[in-house]
């Protein structure tokens, strides 16, 4: 389609109208290995829900939302923290590190926005992130990368070392684990502490033994004392929010899934080892709330322009050269969370299409079109070859997603500025020619396409 003059669009129908969602329910998921930029969709579709839930991960995700000249940085907070007025969930698939939400709690009260019981709460059956789980975190990640008696030289999976993995493991293991209910009986969490302690300190002190760091084993005691402020500020926020959003949904009122990580990185569906240890995917929506799937109609997949990756693993699109380098600073690609530099590259419409199909992506956003402008021209990959053979399944290995050679479709590029354009009618004809590649290739509509960091920078279809 020829393009209208940038900034001429007048809509003025809510979002959910012009994104074209259905009644109900809406879940935001990242359909790459994560950082597609969920945060400032969930931000702006949270003006017209009434309720957003987190359902997965801790505080290894990370998103910035630029409200007017304002930098929010949130691992935690559901973005639905900046708007008066909504039920912020932080469901029981999170793990919750209660010394970061506590920050986050108070920082945003600093800042002037209301955090309190009307407006945040905290399932009780979401897991403790605690300071073992940290340093179990790195050690272990220390140790799988040894050398051994094979001499082998192995990638470890680069976590964000947040003790995420060890979290959920205890989650899996049971009696190693405390819950946000365990907050409520301090007593209680006493004696659970200590029976949990000397198992962490024997675990923690073979692993040190291992990789040769100092052990210094933790005092049951010192870390309830530790734990007794953080308690005293999260306790009032701790609900059975499973049944609240039961209620919120009997009310006909709209809620608002927010994935963190994102689909690839799906402990059951993503390119495992190298993965993150929930349910990222919009399955996890479900299991990590409480919230049936038929109750939720809407599954926004958010997809950058182009394919990054932070931590280890293999990404078949991966640019080792000076368009992935400009890619990474125009695109300012350095983690929320660790400020690691991501790795960047073409987007992958193979594995979008795989990730589409798990999520049941009903329509996308494409975030950060605008970094591409000016390039003069944009690859997309659309098959994979392994040994000169066409694949014709996403792998689920990722030893043989390493070997991929990607076969790449080529478009014209387009030039910049974008960020003006508020209509995808408005974007340079060949930017549009690349939406709608995506979007035929995928079988899903774009229905929004972000051209720079502040909400209204965002083309809307
Ligand atoms: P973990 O979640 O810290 O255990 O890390 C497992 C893998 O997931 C690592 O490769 C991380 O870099 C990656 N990861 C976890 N969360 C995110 C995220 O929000 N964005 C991008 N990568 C992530």
């Amino acid at each position: 389609m020829p393009p209208t003059a940038p900034g001429t669009s007048t809509e003025t129908k809510p979002l959910i109208d012009r994104l074209g969602l259905k009644p109900g329910h809406a879940t935001i998921v990242g359909l790459q290995w994560g950082d597609e930029g969920k945060g400032k969709v969930v931000d702006m579709l949270a003006a017209e829900f009434d309720a957003v839930a987190r359902y997965n991960g801790g505080a290894n995700a990370g998103h910035t939302v630029v409200v007017g000249d304002q930098k929010y940085k949130l691992h935690l907070m559901p973005s639905g923290i900046l708007y008066p007025g909504k039920f912020n969930v932080l469901g029981n698939g999170v793990v919750i590190d209660p010394e970061q939400l506590v920050s986050e709690i108070v920082g945003n009260r600093e800042r002037g926005l209301k955090v309190d019981t009307t407006n945040l709460f905290i399932s009780n059956r979401a897991h403790l992130v605690l300071p073992y789980h940290k340093a179990q975190d790195q050690l272990q990640e220390a140790a799988y990368i040894m050398p051994n008696a094979l001499d082998q030289v192995v990638e470890g999976i680069g976590t964000t070392g947040r003790g995420i993995g060890p979290c959920y493991a205890d989650k899996a293991l049971r009696s190693t684990a405390v819950r946000m209910a365990d907050l409520q009986d301090l007593n209680e969490l006493r004696h659970k502490l200590h029976r949990i302690v000397p198992i962490k300190n024997a675990t923690l002190k073979a692993l040190s033994e291992y990789t040769g760091d100092t052990f210094e084993p933790i005092d049951a005691d010192a870390l309830l004392e530790w734990l007794k402020p953080l308690a005293e500020v999260l306790v009032p926020h701790i609900t059975n929010t499973a049944g609240l959003l039961h209620r919120v949904t009997a009310e006909d009122k709209r809620i608002l899934f927010e994935g963190a990580n994102a689909t690839l990185l799906d402990i059951d569906h993503g390119t495992y080892p190298y993965v993150t240890s929930s349910n990222c995917s919009s399955l996890g929506a479900h299991t990590g709330t409480g919230v049936p799937g038929h109750q939720v109609p809407n599954v926004i997949g958010i997809v950058k322009a182009y394919q990054t990756r932070v931590g280890g693993g293999p990404m078949p699109t991966q640019l080792d050269d000076a368009t992935g380098d400009r890619i990474r600073e125009v695109g300012h690609e350095y983690g929320t969370t660790t400020g690691r530099p991501r790795r960047c590259g073409w987007i992958d419409l193979v594995a979008l299409k795989y990730t589409a199909s798990v999520s049941g992506a009903t329509a996308l956003c494409v975030m950060l079109l605008d970094v591409l402008a000016d390039l003069p021209e944009l690859k997309l990959c659309t098959g994979y070859m392994i040994d000169g053979k066409p694949v014709d399944e996403f792998p689920a290995c990722s030893d043989d997603l390493s070997k991929i050679e990607p076969v790449y479709e080529t478009l014209p590029g387009f030039e910049g500025p974008v960020d003006q354009c508020r209509s995808i009618a408005e974007l340079p004809e060949n930017a549009q020619n690349y939406l709608k590649f995506i979007s035929d290739f995928l079988g899903v509509p774009v229905v929004l396409a972000s051209v720079g960091p502040k909400r209204d920078q965002s083309a809307v279809r």
